[in-house]
C-alpha cells in the first residue's frame, strides 16, 4: 500500500514541454490512492489541457484568480487550496516559476496557492541544458531548499532543444517514489516498534463452548493502522475477531485466551517502544478445562473460575523503556477510577471510556475517549469514528515520547 494513500496532493504545473508528462503523473497518484487537485499556470494549458487533467484528477483544474460562469464570478481560493493540500507538487517546474517561487513574486493563483501553502512542497524541474546549468538557476534552487521545500533532482537525457544533459523532468514514476521515500523517511515511528493487544479473549469451557465478551477488536486493529502510517514496526497480538488488516508493517498474532496472549505479548515486550493493550481480556477463566464436550445434566452446572494474568499490569511491572498505555472501560467514578489503573499498573497514559457516553460501547465504529496521563493531565475528545480515535491516541503518545 502507498504512503501516499488517502494523501492530498496539489499539483502545480507549469509552462514546460514536460507538462504533457503530468497526464500520467496524475493517474500513478490516483492508482497510489491519493486525492489529486491541479492548479496550472495560464502559459502551461498550451502544453497540456485542464480537460485532461480535470478529467484525470476527477476535480477542477484551477488557473485563474476567479472564475465566471452565466451569472457569478467566483474566487478561486488560493488560502483553501494551500490549506487543503498533505504535500504540494510543482512539475514541471520552469526556471521562471523557480525564479518566482524564490523571489516570492506572485503573478498567478499557482505561485499565490505556493506562497500560501502550510504543507511540504516538493519541485522538479525541468529546463534546457543551459538554463538548468545558469548559476542563477542553480542559485534559485538552492535558495528554496534553504526555504524547506524539496527538490526532485532532475534526470538527463535528451532535452526538446536537441541538447543532451541535465534538465529532464525526473519521469513521472520517479517522481511518485521520490515522494513515497521521503514521506515514508520521515514518518514519526520510522524505526520504532508498536506492540499492540487487540479484541476478546475466549476461555474455554469444554472442546465446543467458551467464555466470550463483546469486543469487536475494532479499536486496537485501528490503532495498528495507525501506528503502521505513522512508520511503526506493529505487532498485533489478536484475540478472536472478524477484523481484518493488510499492512506490510503489521504482523499479526493471532491467540484465542487470555493466557496465550499474555505468552505472545511477553515474546516481543522486552524489544519493542510503545505497548498499547487494547484487547478486552478475561478477567477470568475456568479453572479447569473438560476434555470432552460437557453433557446436560439435571439441575445447575456451577463453573469454578480463577483470574488470569493481567498482561497490562505486568507490562507496567518490568517496563523498562517502554511507552505504556492502557485502556479504561468505566461506569462510574470514571477519572479517579482511571488514575487508580494509571498507577497500579505503571502506566504512561490511559485511555478512558466511560458507558455512560453514548457511542461508546463496544462493538460500535465510534468512541468517546478522555486521555490520562502519569502527570495527571487530562484531555478530552468528542465523539469521533474509531480511525479518528486512533490518531488521537497516537498524537497524545507523539507529545509525550521523544522517539
Ligand atoms: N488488561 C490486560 N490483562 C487483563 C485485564 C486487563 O492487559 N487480564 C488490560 C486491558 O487491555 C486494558 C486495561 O487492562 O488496557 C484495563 O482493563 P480493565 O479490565 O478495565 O481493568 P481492571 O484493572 O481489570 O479493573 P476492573 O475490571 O475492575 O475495572
Amino acid at each position: 500500500m502507498s504512503v501516499l494513500k488517502g494523501k492530498k496532493i496539489l499539483l502545480g504545473v507549469t509552462a514546460g514541454i514536460a507538462a504533457y508528462k503530468t497526464a500520467h503523473l496524475v493517474r500513478l497518484f490516483i492508482k497510489a490512492g491519493a486525492e489529486i487537485q491541479v492548479v496550472m499556470t495560464p502559459a502551461s494549458k498550451d502544453f497540456v489541457t485542464p480537460l485532461t487533467l480535470s478529467t484525470l484528477s476527477k476535480n477542477p483544474v484551477h488557473s485563474t484568480f476567479y472564475e465566471k460562469n452565466e451569472e457569478n464570478e467566483l474566487w478561486n481560493n488560493h488560502v483553501d487550496l494551500g490549506l487543503w493540500a498533505n504535500y504540494m507538487l510543482i512539475a514541471p517546474a520552469t526556471a521562471n516559476t523557480l525564479s518566482k517561487m524564490t523571489h516570492g513574486t506572485v503573478d498567478n493563483l499557482l505561485l499565490a496557492v505556493y506562497l500560501s501553502a502550510k504543507c511540504p512542497v516538493y519541485f522538479a524541474p525541468a529546463m534546457d541544458l543551459d538554463m538548468f546549468k545558469h548559476q542563477s538557476t542553480t542559485d534559485n534552487i538552492s535558495k528554496l531548499q534553504e526555504f524547506g521545500n524539496l527538490l526532485i533532482p532532475a534526470a538527463s537525457g535528451e532535452l526538446a532543444s536537441g541538447l543532451v544533459g541535465e534538465g529532464r523532468m525526473a519521469e513521472p514514476e520517479d517522481i511518485v517514489s521520490f515522494m513515497e521515500n521521503d514521506i515514508l523517511e520521515k514518518l514519526p515511528l520510522k524505526g520504532r516498534k508498536v506492540l499492540l493487544t487487540a479484541g476478546p479473549t475466549y476461555e474455554a469451557i469444554d472442546p465446543v463452548r467458551f467464555i466470550g465478551n463483546h469486543s469487536s477488536g475494532k479499536m486496537g486493529f485501528e490503532l495498528a493502522s495507525r501506528a503502521a502510517e505513522l512508520g511503526a514496526e506493529v505487532i498485533l497480538v489478536s484475540g478472536p475477531t472478524s477484523q481484518t488488516i493488510k499492512h506490510s508493517l503489521v504482523k499479526r498474532v493471532d491467540v484465542v485466551s487470555a493466557e496465550e496472549m499474555y505468552e505472545a505479548v511477553f515474546s516481543y515486550y522486552d524489544n519493542v517502544d510503545i505497548a498499547i493493550a487494547a484487547a478486552a481480556v478475561a478477567d477470568y477463566t475456568p479453572v479447569n478445562k473438560a476434555k470432552q464436550k460437557i453433557k446436560k445434566k439435571e439441575g445447575n452446572l456451577p463453573i469454578e473460575l480463577k483470574a488470569t494474568k493481567d498482561i497490562l499490569a505486568a507490562m507496567g511491572n518490568s517496563k523498562k523503556e517502554q511507552f505504556l498505555v492502557g485502556f479504561a472501560l468505566e461506569t462510574n467514578d470514571e477519572v479517579a477510577n482511571a488514575k487508580g489503573k494509571l498507577a497500579r499498573k505503571n502506566l504512561d497514559l490511559i485511555v478512558l471510556n466511560s458507558l455512560n457516553d453514548k457511542g461508546a460501547a463496544f462493538g460500535g465504529d465510534t468512541n468517546k475517549i478522555c486521555v490520562i496521563d502519569a502527570s495527571n493531565n487530562i484531555a478530552e475528545y468528542s465523539l469521533k469514528s474509531k480511525e479518528e480515535v486512533a490518531s488521537d491516541i497516537f498524537s497524545e503518545i507523539l507529545k509525550r515520547t521523544d522517539v
